[in-house]
């Protein structure tokens, strides 16, 4: 998987951080935002929306693939999420597994206020994986 482009990086991050803005998240006050950029190029955002019946709530990251999937795109090149703290924050145990649906090989970053940032791939995060694959 060869490495985004500065400004790949910066649109993402800038995406990522923009969506956390329209978070929806009054029961937690932990507003998260993400950023996809799928193998077309595309970006889309997206943010937690969480609801009365907690477990409804719905993570930024799955918003955010949601989104593309929705617009046609499933293959993922790279998954960005904000978070307001001090450390870097990775991707929940259910995101993880819908990042690895569409985006297997996918880069995983994490940003927040301070210079802290995580960079790795699903596949660190998720390793031996339960995919499509393992459905035929
Ligand atoms: N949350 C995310 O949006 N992404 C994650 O990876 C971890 C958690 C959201 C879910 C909930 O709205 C709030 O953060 C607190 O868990």
């Amino acid at each position: 998987m060869t490495k985004l482009t500065p400004v790949q990086q910066r649109s993402l991050e800038k995406a990522a951080r923009a969506a956390a803005k329209n978070s929806y998240s009054p029961y937690s006050q932990f507003p998260v935002g993400a950023a996809v950029l799928t193998h077309s190029g595309k970006i889309f955002a997206g943010t937690n929306v969480e609801n009365a019946s907690f477990g409804l709530c719905n993570c930024a990251e799955r918003t955010a693939i949601f989104s593309a999937v929705a617009a046609g795109e499933r293959r993922l090149r790279c998954v960005v999420v904000y978070t307001p703290t001090e450390t870097a924050t990775t991707p929940c145990g259910a995101c993880r597994q819908v990042i690895n649906e569409f985006g297997p090989d996918a880069r995983v970053i994490s940003i927040c206020d301070s210079k802290d940032r995580i960079e790795t791939l699903l596949s660190a995060l998720l390793p031996g994986a339960f995919g499509p694959e393992n459905l035929s």
